[in-house]
């Protein structure tokens, strides 16, 4: 007997659509805040600033000139996600709250699993119970585990190199059974690559609380001199260098396909990878970075990190066909991009 839903996939008549979007002080969802709100759509943000800051929030507004409503809550807590969709009329969610760091995850797996998949449970839960038609969710190409790149989305998923993808591939199956279950409730899982680079105003970008685990956030600030030097886990990947590689997408190109799926994405389960479908490693993207800045990064080669695959980068023609978006800013804006946010970044 499938779950009662209240209503099918509706608009918002005579109104701009409103969005609930999960983490969205964060990096990511902090630069799909200024595209939804630069496209007409209005914005519920709920953040706990587990890996981010209100600044962030300042500067969504800042850049639009538009304001947004905002719940500082943990979207684990099923009572507060409650009051949000009681609160406000939500057309959509996009869900970005979650834990996201592959060696982090391979040190602290429970805090992973619960944090990741609760989080998807209660929100989706929510959206069954208020009629919610569209759920976007935040995926990660770490779900394709060991396949061989370049990853489509019609490969069978394997077990993820690390916690982190296995709670992306169990929150995949939860809301794609939701979605059978339900036919009011429709789920787009969007698997990112490897997203990087800032918002061209120089207002907002990727800053991570503490050290960071990810490579161009610890680049720029290497290059600021706030970190001695880069290390550069392994060289003895079967890459062309040696080094890992990834697909490093621009975060507002990221940002600009989460609007695709919530308006071209069909109704039912939908997956898309949102990546370039080229793959850098990691010399080359600190050779470019120096070549786009004028700035030199100290780097030692260093021991491979736990939970890293060599190579890992997308067929990104789904998207292209279904949605109409495809990425259009290169690894050297990426770079640009990234340093002006890093410089004026305030310690
Ligand atoms: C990239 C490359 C490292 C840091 C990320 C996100 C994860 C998910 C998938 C979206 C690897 C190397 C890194 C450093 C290094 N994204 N590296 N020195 O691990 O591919 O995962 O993309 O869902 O959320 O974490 O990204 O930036 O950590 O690593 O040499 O100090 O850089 O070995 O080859 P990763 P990353």
């Amino acid at each position: 007997m499938a779950e009662a839903c209240k209503c099918a996939p509706g608009s918002a008549p005579g109104r701009p659509e409103n969005i609930l979007v999960t983490g969205g002080a964060g990096f990511i969802g902090s630069h799909t805040c200024v595209a939804l709100l630069s496209t007409g759509y209005s914005v519920v943000i709920a953040d706990n600033f587990s890996n981010s800051s209100p600044s962030a929030l300042d500067a969504v507004r800042r850049i639009t000139g538009r304001d947004l409503v905002f719940y500082e809550t943990d979207v684990t807590d099923a009572s507060a996600v409650r009051r949000i969709f009681s609160e406000n009329r939500i057309d959509g969610v996009i869900h970005f709250a979650g834990y996201k760091a592959v060696g982090e995850s391979v040190e602290k797996p429970l805090s992973y699993y619960r944090n990741n998949l609760l989080s998807t449970i209660v929100l989706a839960g929510a959206c069954v119970e208020h009629g919610v038609p569209r759920f976007v969710f935040s995926s990660s190409a770490t779900v394709y585990g060991d396949n061989k790149p370049p990853f489509v989305e019609s490969m069978p998923l394997l077990p993820a190199a690390n916690p982190y993808g296995e709670t992306k591939a169990v929150c995949e199956k939860i809301l794609a059974d939701t979605v059978r279950s339900c036919s009011g409730f429709s789920a787009s899982l969007l698997r990112y690559f490897n997203p990087v680079g800032a918002h061209e105003s120089g207002l907002l970008g990727e800053a991570p609380n503490g050290i960071p685990n990810n490579l161009m956030p610890y680049i720029t600030r290497v290059a600021k001199g706030e970190l001695k030097e880069l290390s550069i886990f392994g060289n003895d990947y079967d890459t062309p260098d040696g080094t890992g590689v990834r697909d490093y997408i621009h975060v507002m190109d990221l940002a600009e396909g989460h609007i695709a799926a919530l308006r071209n994405a069909p109704c039912g389960l939908s997956v898309y990878n949102l990546g370039t479908g080229k793959g850098t490693s990691v010399l080359q993207l600190v050779t470019a970075f120096e070549r786009a800045t004028g700035v030199s990064v100290p780097r030692r080669i260093a021991a491979r990190r736990p939970g890293d695959i060599a190579v890992c980068y997308a067929d990104a023609g789904k998207a292209e066909r279904e949605l109409g978006w495809k990425t259009h800013r290169t690894i050297e804006d990426m770079c640009r991009d990234s340093w002006r946010f890093e410089k004026n970044r305030c310690v």
